[in-house]
């Protein structure tokens, strides 16, 4: 048997969709398909706006603009994270703050974020890793103290939430991402969570190139013009028309991998009871979507071992992030010389196992039989 380590699954109304669109004669963005993806993610999340764009970069590079940051600004962020969360505000000539993270769920430590906070701190890039939501209530109040923005990267967060409330819907900006490797896909293929309404006139314009476009659209205006900054955020229609056929299955691909991620959880326990591997700990206010199922081992050399063992019975299992602050970027922007302890040892000994909504009860067996060999020896 071989187990990839992730696997798409279609409703089987994408390609009829992409077919409409294709005989709308509108492939441009913001036609029907767009409006439908925008109204299920409204419904979903319960966001007052929700605006489709073409990734979860491109979100994050949205409220970087949105939010006016600067040269000389500051942002706390994860160092444990995709180098997306950072970019994005980097562009704009602001600093990142790299901030060590919870080894329960590899989110960041929301109790080492205020010890971070200068007087040139603009805002705090929460990242829900896994799909589990980050400690929003400590955040939003460190934020609230310093007058802070806060930009939840809610890349892996479809269908999740905190509190009750969706993953990206807690601060002032949430990104979302449907790229090829997640829960819900178009490919490559995201949405802007506006929670401050003020904010969402210009995401409008920003996300149509700088310009008031929408309000041509709406007949408000006779001609549109250059407003603001901008780019050309907003997703072809054919884009479009493939994740509104996802998004009609996006709570049914959700419950099949939370029951996938349940399996593994319950068979793998015996394990962490022995004492040989560590397994996340969702709090019980998350409702998480299963994006990621990881382990822990006590070193690198045993979780190398672990992924090899996998590796020659064809199970894909991979390692995650780099910690940005260790990386060569970090060292040409000279943010990079800070000791974040526990995501240094965490990347080096987790491990994350194949997971996908239509993964089978033989595959799930096959996986954990090949952890469990491994620690009989
Ligand atoms: C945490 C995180 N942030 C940002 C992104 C960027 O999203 P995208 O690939 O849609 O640009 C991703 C996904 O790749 C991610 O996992």
């Amino acid at each position: 048997m071989k187990v990839n380590f992730n696997r798409i699954s279609v409703s089987g109304n994408e390609l009829p969709n992409i077919q409409k669109a294709i005989e709308s004669g509108h492939l441009q963005g913001d036609g029907a398909f767009t409006k439908i993806c925008e109204k299920a993610l409204r419904e979903i999340t319960k966001a007052p706006a929700a605006l489709l764009t073409t990734s979860g970069t491109s979100s994050l590079d949205m409220a970087a603009l949105l939010l006016d940051l600067k040269e000389g600004d500051e942002f706390i962020v994860p160092t444990y994270t995709f180098v997306s969360s950072v970019n994005s505000f980097v562009l704009r000539g602001a600093k990142p703050v790299f901030c060590d993270i919870n080894p329960d769920t590899l989110n960041i430590d929301e109790t080492k974020i205020e010890s971070l906070v200068t007087d040139r701190t603009k805002l705090i890039v929460p990242v829900h890793y896994a799909g589990v939501g980050c400690e929003m209530d400590s955040i939003n109040s460190v934020a609230k103290k310093h007058g802070l923005r806060v930009v939840e990267d809610a890349a892996q967060g479809i269908e999740a939430y905190y509190r009750g409330r969706h993953l990206g819907t807690i601060g002032d900006l949430g990104a979302l991402s449907f790229h090829g490797t997640k829960n819900v896909t178009a490919g490559e293929c995201g949405a802007v969570l506006v929670n401050d309404e003020s904010l969402i006139e210009r995401a409008n314009f920003i996300r149509e190139k700088g310009t008031n476009r929408i309000q041509f659209i709406e007949g408000k205006i006779d001609k549109y013009t250059w407003v603001d900054y901008g780019s050309s955020y907003i997703p072809s229609e054919l884009v479009s028309a493939f994740l509104a056929a996802q998004l009609e299955i996006s709570k049914e691909l959700t419950r099949a991998r939370v029951a996938a991620w349940d399996k593994y959880y319950a068979r793998l326990s015996a394990l962490e009871k022995r004492g040989v591997i560590k397994l996340a700990k969702v709090p019980e206010h998350c409702e998480h979507n299963a994006h990621i199922f990881f382990l822990t081992t006590e070193s690198s050399e045993t979780t190398k071992a672990l992924a090899a063992h996998l590796k020659g019975r064809d199970i894909a299992a991979l390692s995650h992030y780099a910690p940005l602050h260790a990386c060569p970027m970090a060292k040409k922007l000279g943010v990079g010389n800070v000791s974040l302890p526990v995501a240094e040892k965490l990347s080096q000994t987790m491990l994350r196992l194949p997971i996908y909504s239509s993964i089978t009860l033989d595959e799930l067996d096959y996986v954990c039989e090949g952890v469990e060999s491994f620690f009989k020896s």
